[in-house]
């Protein structure tokens, strides 16, 4: 794996930046939206732990759930971790979670992807996991595919990562065919705390692509 700092990108539609804290109130006021937060940020372990909650419990889950959305609606509360994010992405280096802000020409931001090292595989910087959003008002448009493409290029090509291995909610329909479309296979399906609409537990498909394969699937779809 190479040594190489994240950097703007620039494509057809957008400006894929290295963040600042300027446009991170921006950024809050996407995520904190329950429609875009809902299969994006599992319910933080923290939750259950200091208020005494059950994964394996319904009424749990749906309390764990409705303390993290109130946290998250709170940006003084929310302020430090973007705080936080900013600073270490200025000291990282690239065994870090790399993160993007996902920019309009007109200088609009409207969504984040990140590059992040895989939970089970913290020790292999090679193998990483992947996280995105796009503002509601700007979905079905194409720019997280045209992100990920990007982006995609980048951590494989120029980084020289190995390996994305992550889930999406089977729910998530335009989150997993966007994988799909990316050349991710999937590999299998597993229990999450994500809830629905209806407060009924669903569970993730598994996803992966090593480089050969997106690089087989970029050079078919361009
Ligand atoms: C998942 C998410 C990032 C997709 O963002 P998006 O910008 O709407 O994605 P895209 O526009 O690239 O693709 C969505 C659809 O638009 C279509 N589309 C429209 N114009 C397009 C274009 N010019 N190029 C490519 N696709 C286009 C795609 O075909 C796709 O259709 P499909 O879902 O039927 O396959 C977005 O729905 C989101 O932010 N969800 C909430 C957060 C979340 O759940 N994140 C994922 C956690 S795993």
């Amino acid at each position: 794996m190479e040594n190489i700092k994240i950097k703007d990108i620039e494509t057809d539609r957008l400006l894929i930046k290295v963040p600042t804290m300027s446009e991170q109130k921006s950024l809050w006021n996407i995520i904190k939206l329950e429609e875009v937060n809902r299969y994006y940020f599992p319910t933080p372990n923290r939750i259950f732990d200091k208020y005494n909650l059950s994964k394996e419990n319904i009424s749990d889950l749906i309390q764990a759930r409705m303390i993290f959305q109130k946290q998250l609606n709170d940006w003084e509360r929310q302020k430090p971790f973007y705080k936080e994010k900013i600073r270490s992405i200025k000291n990282g280096d690239n065994g870090q979670k790399f993160t993007w802000s996902i920019f309009l020409k007109s200088g609009e931001v409207i969504g984040q992807m990140t590059v992040q090292p895989n939970e089970k595989y913290l020790d292999n910087p090679v193998i990483r996991d992947v996280g995105w959003f796009i503002s509601p008002k700007y979905q079905g448009q194409g720019y997280a595919y045209e992100t990920a493409k990007a982006i995609l290029d980048f951590m494989f090509l120029e980084v020289k990562i190995e390996k994305i291995i992550t889930s999406a909610a089977v729910i998530n329909t335009s989150s997993w065919k966007l994988m799909e479309r990316l050349g991710f296979e999937r590999i299998g399906e597993k229990k999450s705390t994500y809830l629905d609409e209806n407060n009924q537990i669903v569970n993730c498909f598994c996803y992966e692509v090593s480089c050969d394969k997106y690089l087989k699937k970029r050079n078919y779809s361009g």
